[in-house]
């Protein structure tokens, strides 16, 4: 399959790009990094990054970004950040790129574990994480051709540790090859409307 890896130089998206390479033809995007530069908080780029790529098989968007900060100094402007960028970025991405993507195609968005279990100075971030729960499960009650979405939710990272780690008091990071198995069951697999967590509570 032909696949469209928004993020595919990140922390994660390397991992995954790497990983689906094996089997898939890999088209990684980003704003300053990749095949193609975007960035999922301007729609008029989304639209011109389709453009140029074509059709896919399918679109994952391992991307997008919140303001971390205490609750009582996060200005209407910082939130502003998680909204046009993880929350509308990748909605805009499904809105604009299902018209890009083959029939049967697939995307996969990227939340956290902030959704469910936040920490604090998260307000922003839990928040649009949940936000994208939601979306998944309605948007896969409405697209056409066959298409799915899913959405990977992960606790921290392994890789991500050493930067996170103090945010995220008692967490379990999660390994890399378990993190990469979400994005391939969702595309390789057959299921929509998914909210594929991974995390490690106990
Ligand atoms: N790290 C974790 O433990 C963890 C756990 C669960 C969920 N997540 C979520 O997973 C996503 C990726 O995390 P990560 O740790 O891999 O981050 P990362 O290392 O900072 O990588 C982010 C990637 O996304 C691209 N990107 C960022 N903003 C973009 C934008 N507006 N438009 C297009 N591309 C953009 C970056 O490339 P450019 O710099 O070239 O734009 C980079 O390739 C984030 O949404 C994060 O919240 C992370």
């Amino acid at each position: 399959m032909k696949l469209l890896i928004i993020g595919g130089n990140g922390t994660i998206g390397k991992k995954v790009s790497d990983h689906l390479s094996r089997n898939h033809e890999i088209i990684n995007a980003g704003r300053t990094s990749g095949d193609v530069n975007v960035d999922i908080a301007d729609s008029k780029s989304i639209k011109a990054m389709f453009e140029s790529v074509g059709m896919v098989d399918a679109v994952l968007c391992i991307a997008g970004e919140a303001k971390w900060a205490p609750f009582d100094a996060l200005t209407e402007d910082d939130y502003d950040i998680g909204l046009k960028s993880k929350l509308m970025g990748q909605v805009n991405l499904v809105r604009i790129g299902q018209d890009y993507v083959n029939a049967g195609g697939s995307f996969t968005l990227t939340t956290g574990i902030l959704a469910d279990d936040p920490v604090v100075m998260t307000t922003s971030a839990a928040m649009v994480n949940g936000g994208i729960h939601s979306f998944v499960k309605a948007a896969a009650l409405e697209l056409k051709n066959g298409l799915r979405i899913n959405v990977v939710s992960s606790g921290l990272v392994e890789d991500a540790v050493e930067k996170y780690e103090s945010y995220f008091p008692g967490h379990n990071p999660i390994p890399m090859k378990k993190v990469i198995n979400g994005y391939v069951k969702s595309v390789e697999g057959k299921g929509t409307g998914e909210i594929i967590r991974i995390y490690d509570n106990c």
